[in-house]
């Protein structure tokens, strides 16, 4: 090396030794790294958190958890299936520890429009073998929109633990003939009782 006669005390190091200045170098580097990715993983954070995040998953709607039962859309005689203009709305509550109504029935190859809200803690409403799939957040109502295109009963299990009795927490949707749907009264549309003794 160029610099060894300048300095004639400075012995060889044996071999395997990494220099010290370059142990300095390699150190810094990798702390620019670490902090630039730091940096970039907070940046992440804030920007999802204030463009995407700081909502329910589906739109900002809120109600009032506390007097649910006693006024507006989620009034007990409001709840179940309703056929609409724009196809049929489910409107359902999320308690500890059911869904109400616990069964509903749907036409097939309709829009279906779930509205749910909770009326205490956070639960979650997902139906199995479809895409569907949301938290039910007190304060706050969730609306998933689809159809269905195959006939038949679909799981509604609660994924999301909310308390000793989570995993009691099920309902069902009911997917009937889209020219069956019109001939059920809403009672029927709502409970799935009769079928099972049938
Ligand atoms: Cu409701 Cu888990």
């Amino acid at each position: 090396m160029a610099d060894e006669p300048s300095n004639p005390l400075q012995r060889p190091l044996p071999s395997g030794i990494v220099p010290q200045d370059e142990v300095d170098r390699t150190e810094k580097r990798w702390l620019i790294i670490m902090v630039g990715m730091l940096a970039l993983m907070m940046a992440i954070v804030v920007v999802t958190s204030i463009a995407h995040a700081l909502h329910p998953p589906s739109n900002v709607e809120p109600t009032d958890p506390v007097t649910l039962h006693l006024q507006g859309e989620f009034v007990e005689s409001n709840l179940g299936t309703a056929l609409e203009p724009d196809g049929v709305t489910v409107r359902l509550i999320a308690q500890q520890f059911s869904f109400v109504p616990n069964c509903v029935k749907v036409p097939a190859n309709t829009p279906v429009k779930f509205r749910l809200t909770s009326a205490d803690v956070v639960h979650g409403f997902i139906l199995v073998d479809t895409n569907v799939n949301t938290m039910v957040v007190p304060g706050f109502v969730s609306e998933v929109r689809t159809s269905f295109a195959t006939l038949g009963d679909y799981r509604m299990p609660c994924d999301e633990f909310c308390g000793l009795g989570h995993q009691g927490m099920w309902a069902r949707v009911v997917v009937v003939l889209k020219d069956q749907f019109p001939s059920l009264t809403p009672e029927q549309r709502t409970n799935c009782v009769s079928d099972v003794s049938q």
